[in-house]
């Protein structure tokens, strides 16, 4: 397989998310926008647990050997460790504030969770996937590959 064709999947559910988040970080005040922009984000935020376990377990311990001496490698570390995080915190704060109190989820909410999605992805495909196609081997390539879902894959890139 062509080098780095194996990040090829992942990258293709950072499309769809791209496009959901470009679109809701735009919600407009009025409460169907907001409970159709806010299913779409948490929604694939759902579907995209596979993906996230992907990049914090197979990715990063990958990169942690390099974290000390390549300065950029401990840096997007962190930066991933921490956007995660904060995804999946403001997904459930709105959820928990939305059962509980039975308030409605805001329109700052939505745009907030939209634009840590849309910068979030833009961040891997830009600062992490360069560094762990450079760092990793052609063996741990394949390995995230073979983790990746099938579903995402497609019949011609397995070459
Ligand atoms: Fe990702």
């Amino acid at each position: 397989m062509k080098r780095a064709n194996q990040l090829q999947p992942l990258s293709r559910q950072h499309h769809l998310g791209l496009n959901l988040s470009r679109h809701a970080k735009e919600c407009i005040d009025e409460p169907a926008e907001i409970s159709k922009h806010w299913l779409n984000i948490t929604g694939y935020l759902k579907e995209m647990e596979h993906h996230f376990r992907i990049e914090d377990n197979l990715i990063v311990d990958a990169l942690r050997p390099y974290q000390d001496s390549k300065p950029e490698v401990a840096s997007v570390l962190n930066t991933l460790d921490e956007q995660h995080k904060a995804l999946h915190a403001l997904m459930e704060e709105g959820e928990s504030s939305e059962s509980s109190q039975s308030n409605p989820i805001t329109v700052t909410q939505v745009r907030e969770l939209a634009t840590l999605l849309y910068d979030h992805i833009r961040f891997e495909e830009r600062e992490l996937f360069p560094i762990v196609e450079s760092c990793l081997t052609e063996a741990e390539l394949d390995t995230i590959y073979e983790a990746s879902p099938d579903s995402i894959k497609r019949s011609d890139e397995n070459r």
